[in-house]
């Protein structure tokens, strides 16, 4: 990957590739386990590095324990360039069940658990990860949850803070506590409830880091992306991704793969430049999905 202003963003105090890369689907089956191959795993995490990933979304609560413990197998030292950016807020059950662990002292032993786990003695990005809806936000004050990681902040555990699953006022509740860096939400091209939110956030140079942009457990399905792919002679998966890059420059990608060679594919879509027809005809995702038009769209 080549790197000018329209590939890197300054993400608290360090400069990473808009595109990276993240770590959820390494876990195994339900994004609980042991990854089904690990020897594949591993090889994922090299490969986007070396191809120049220097962004990885990972949590402890992958596994859980299961992608930090592979990042730190495959990737340890890190290199001085790599971000790891990691979230709290939930743990897992038995059943591979996602529960809520918000209060200080669960924030506290999780942010512990990313420190062991990655080999690391600061954690460069915390996320609070809101439950919400699960994979919506809902409102309600994040005040005590996020004061808690503030002072881990400053017991200097954690450099930077970001949030995820969030609503505008929550970001708002928050940066009144300590900044906030990034803001991990459910987008993409067919999912796009937080259009006003990612130009407000790309005002005030906040990274908007969209979970979810293939579609995450629901791969995206839409006869326009098919169509707008075969035209410009790349996957759906590569024009998914590249409009989000075009669509705002704060955005950072962190597609999720098992899989070298769907890695290839999602990283190549970093040197794909849609032209403004193929925007223009995405637009009529919205309606084949029998939604809105969105607000804006540049
Ligand atoms: N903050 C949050 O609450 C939250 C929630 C979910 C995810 N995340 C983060 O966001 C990252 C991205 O989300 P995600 O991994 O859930 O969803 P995603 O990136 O939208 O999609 C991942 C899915 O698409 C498949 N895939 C990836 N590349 C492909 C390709 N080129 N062709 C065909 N299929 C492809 C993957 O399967 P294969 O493994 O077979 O490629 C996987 O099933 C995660 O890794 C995680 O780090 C955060």
């Amino acid at each position: 990957m080549t790197e000018n202003r329209r590939e890197t963003f300054r993400l608290g105090e360090r400069t990473i590739r808009r595109m990276g890369y993240g770590a959820m689907q390494l876990a195994g089956p339900g994004v609980f386990g042991p990854p089904k191959d690990h020897a594949t795993a591993l090889a994922v995490l090299r490969e986007a590095v070396a191809s120049g990933v220097n962004h990885i979304d990972t949590s402890d609560f992958y596994g859980p324990h299961v992608t930090n413990r592979l990042i730190r197998e495959a990737l340890f030292p890190y290199a001085d360039d790599l971000v790891i950016v990691t979230k709290v807020g939930a743990v897992r059950g038995a059943d591979a069940s996602w529960n809520p662990a918000q209060s200080p002292a669960e924030l506290t032993q999780a942010v512990h658990d990313n420190l062991r786990n990655l080999g690391v003695d600061a954690l460069e990005i915390v996320n609070l990860r809101v439950m919400g809806r699960v994979h919506e936000p809902s409102e309600g004050s994040i005040a005590a949850q996020f004061s808690a990681l503030a002072a881990l902040q400053r017991q200097g555990l954690i450099r930077h803070l970001g949030l995820s699953n969030v609503t505008t006022a929550q970001i708002a509740e928050a940066s009144a506590i300590a900044p906030v860096v990034c803001v991990q939400n459910n987008y993409n091209v067919i999912h796009r409830d937080d259009d006003t939110l990612i130009d407000q956030l790309a005002a005030r140079n906040i990274a908007y880091v969209p979970f979810f942009p293939l579609g995450g457990f629901t791969p995206l399905q839409s006869s326009t992306l098919s169509h707008v792919a075969a035209r410009v002679g790349a996957t759906a998966r590569q024009v998914a991704l590249a409009w989000l890059l075009q669509r705002s420059p704060n955005i950072l990608l962190i597609p999720g793969t098992s899989s070298l060679g769907h890695l290839r594919e999602n990283l190549a879509a970093a040197e794909l430049t849609l032209p403004e027809p193929a925007l223009s005809a995405l637009e009529a995702i919205r309606t084949e999905a029998g939604n809105p038009p969105p607000a804006r769209h540049d």
